[in-house]
């Protein structure tokens, strides 16, 4: 097991510039999680980090040791990608065994190596068959074997359950996230989707534009996003972004014209008049039975909708102030017909300011 470390890591691919500065301490079996949008150089970071692709600039540490020179074979960590390439030839226990055998380990080394995997992963019953003869999900489990017998500082996995169907995706991940927990090991994640980086992760990293826009628990990133990138890619539905315009010292003025007042230790750092955007997510927007007059730092609205969406448990009621639409999530199974009015109703508290210009946050 080891630490992980990104000092200010750079990657060009000819001109393009696909990394621009990254830095980042992952400490000794911590579940990390790389996300962002496709093509931002998630797989970029951990190929490095495999010595599958040279840095262009900067130092990374596994441990206290700085690998960038060190051939990747000799970087003791395991990769498990979304195509499993398990060899079609071998059985289940040859494909586990296959890199202990490259590493010069025995026959009886290999041996008790993949039982002790394969009783983590609870594939004992399958050592024996070849990759054709196993589901989807089986073939993931054996990829993950693969990757346990080596027993390496660090896991990457790279997007390994988007070959699956969404249940199983669903089931694997759990699976996943108990097994790191149980063998300890160090390890980084990349994927596109929210939803397995805010449930796998110790930590998420959030990737943009070429660098780190913020390393942080799941909680620290839902519920302080440092920008605004950060607050619209987590969460679904996505957090509702309403411009407004800072009128006087500490007044907001809404898109309908409504003001409202703001504590000024809020908006310290934004210039008179700047645009804001304010950032409220759909489950701190309730509706409310009867139009009333605010009390301070509560907005109210009535809203026509577009939508309601009946998930069961919750409903999804989409409908729009001017030309935002705003969506709001109301626990139960309600009952909205399209083109009735809502009154909504929400708590500044709960909203996150939001410069325009730069989609810092502001403080
Ligand atoms: N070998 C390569 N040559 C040129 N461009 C590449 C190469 N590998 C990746 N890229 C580019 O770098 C960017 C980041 O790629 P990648 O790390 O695969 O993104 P992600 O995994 O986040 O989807 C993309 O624009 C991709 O086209
Ligand atoms: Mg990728």
């Amino acid at each position: 097991m080891a630490s992980v470390r990104y000092e200010n890591i750079t990657k060009s691919f000819g001109e393009v510039s696909v990394i621009k500065g990254v830095d980042l301490e992952i400490k000794d079996g911590e579940f990390v999680v790389f996300v962002g949008p496709s093509g931002c150089g998630k797989s970029t970071l951990l190929r490095m980090l495999a010595g599958l692709e040279d840095a262009s600039g900067g130092d990374l540490y596994i441990g206290e040791n700085k690998v960038n020179d060190v051939p990747a074979k000799n970087r003791n960590i395991a990769m498990v990608f979304q195509n499993y390439a398990l060899y079609p030839h071998m059985t289940v226990a040859e494909n586990m065994g296959f890199g202990l055998k490259l590493r010069g380990k025995t026959k009886a080394e290999r041996e008790k190596a993949v039982k002790k995997a394969a009783g983590i992963l609870g594939i004992e019953d399958l050592l024996d068959r070849q990759p054709r003869a196993l589901s989807g999900g089986q073939r993931q489990r054996v990829a993950m074997g693969r990757a346990i017998v080596r027993n390496p500082d660090v896991f990457l996995m790279d997007e390994p359950l988007s070959n699956l169907d969404a249940k199983l995706r669903t089931q694997m991940r759990v699976e996943i996230r108990k097994l790191q927990h149980r063998v300890g090991t160090t390890t980084i994640y990349v994927t596109h989707d929210q939803v397995e980086a805010m449930t796998l992760a110790d930590r998420i990293a959030v990737l943009d534009g070429g660098y780190v826009q913020q390393f942080g628990t799941p909680n620290e990133l839902y519920h302080n996003p440092a920008n605004k990138f950060v607050a619209g890619f987590l969460g679904s539905p996505a957090i509702n972004f309403i411009r407004c315009k800072l009128t006087g010292k500490d007044q907001l003025q809404l898109p309908d014209g409504q003001t409202i007042s703001i504590p000024a230790e809020r908006i310290k750092t934004a210039a008179d008049g700047e645009d804001i955007e304010i950032g409220i997510r759909p489950e701190y927007i309730d509706v409310i039975e009867k139009l009333q007059k605010p009390e301070s730092g509560t907005v109210i609205w009535q809203a026509p909708v577009s939508l309601a969406e009946s998930l069961g448990s919750e409903t999804l009621v989409y409908t729009h102030i001017g030309d935002h639409n705003i969506t709001v999530k109301v626990t139960g199974n309600k009952n909205y017909s399209e083109d009735q009015n809502v009154i909504l109703s929400f708590n500044i508290d709960r909203a996150h300011l939001f410069s325009t210009r730069d989609g810092r946050l502001l403080s």
